[in-house]
């Protein structure tokens, strides 16, 4: 029998009509400015695939794929989040090729992409019990809010192609401080941060040198 939390609803995101349900996190309309900012780098970018890091029901990643036409890797840790994604991709015309799994584990060592978004965990673990409608390993960022965030950061050092912009999600922008002091880039740089009223968005570009 369905549940409750698996009721299926639906959000406009950008113009897409996105399913999801309470196994998810619930699309946020105001992250459809991530997928904005990446089309209006893509023309300054090299030619390839663009990758989302935590795609969930997967609207940004889609809205991305549908604004600059480039074929798309969703990767998601959730099956139930990349069964929504696909659903939605399929209605939504796209094709992205959906990857179920943690991130660190299903992208080969030689895989560049031109582009990049990623939407990790950012809530600090002892403040998560805010957001009881909220699934955890959607929010649980770790003790400071920025486990994932970090992990995100090293595989764009090593997947964005050169010449390729990624754009993360985080909510403050003094967590982009924090997780880019902890965690330093080999090959990329902060070329800005856009600041929404329920989060921050950071643009990281490469400095044109290969990873060590
Ligand atoms: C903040 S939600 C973002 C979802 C979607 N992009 C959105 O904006 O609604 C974070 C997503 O990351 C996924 N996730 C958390 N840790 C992960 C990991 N280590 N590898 C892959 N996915 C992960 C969760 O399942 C969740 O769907």
């Amino acid at each position: 029998m369905e549940t409750r939390e698996q009721e299926t609803r639906e959000s406009v995101v950008g113009g897409l009509r996105i399913a999801w349900d309470g196994r998810v996190l619930e699309p946020r309309p105001w992250t459809a400015a991530q997928a904005e900012w990446l089309a209006e780098l893509s023309p300054q970018a090299p030619e390839g695939p663009a990758l989302e890091l935590c795609s969930g029901a997967g609207h940004i990643g889609l809205l991305l794929q549908r604004l600059t036409g480039r074929d798309l890797v969703m990767v998601d840790a959730n099956p139930v989040a990349c069964e929504f994604a696909a659903a939605n991709a399929a209605a939504a015309g796209l094709a992205p090729e959906v990857r179920n799994g943690w991130m660190d584990e299903v992208l080969a060592p030689d895989e560049r992409f031109a582009l990049v978004c990623a939407d990790p965990p950012w809530v600090p673990r002892a403040e998560i019990t805010r957001y009881p409608q909220d699934p955890e390993l959607a929010i649980d960022g770790g003790p400071d809010g920025l486990d994932v965030a970090a992990l995100c950061v090293a595989l764009i050092d090593r997947h964005l192609a050169d010449g390729g912009h990624a754009v993360l999600q985080l909510g403050t922008a003094e967590q982009v401080d924090a997780l880019l002091a902890a965690n330093p880039p080999q090959r990329l740089r902060l070329d800005g941060v856009r600041t929404f009223e329920r989060g921050v968005l950071a643009h990281l570009a490469t400095d044109g040198r290969e990873v060590s």
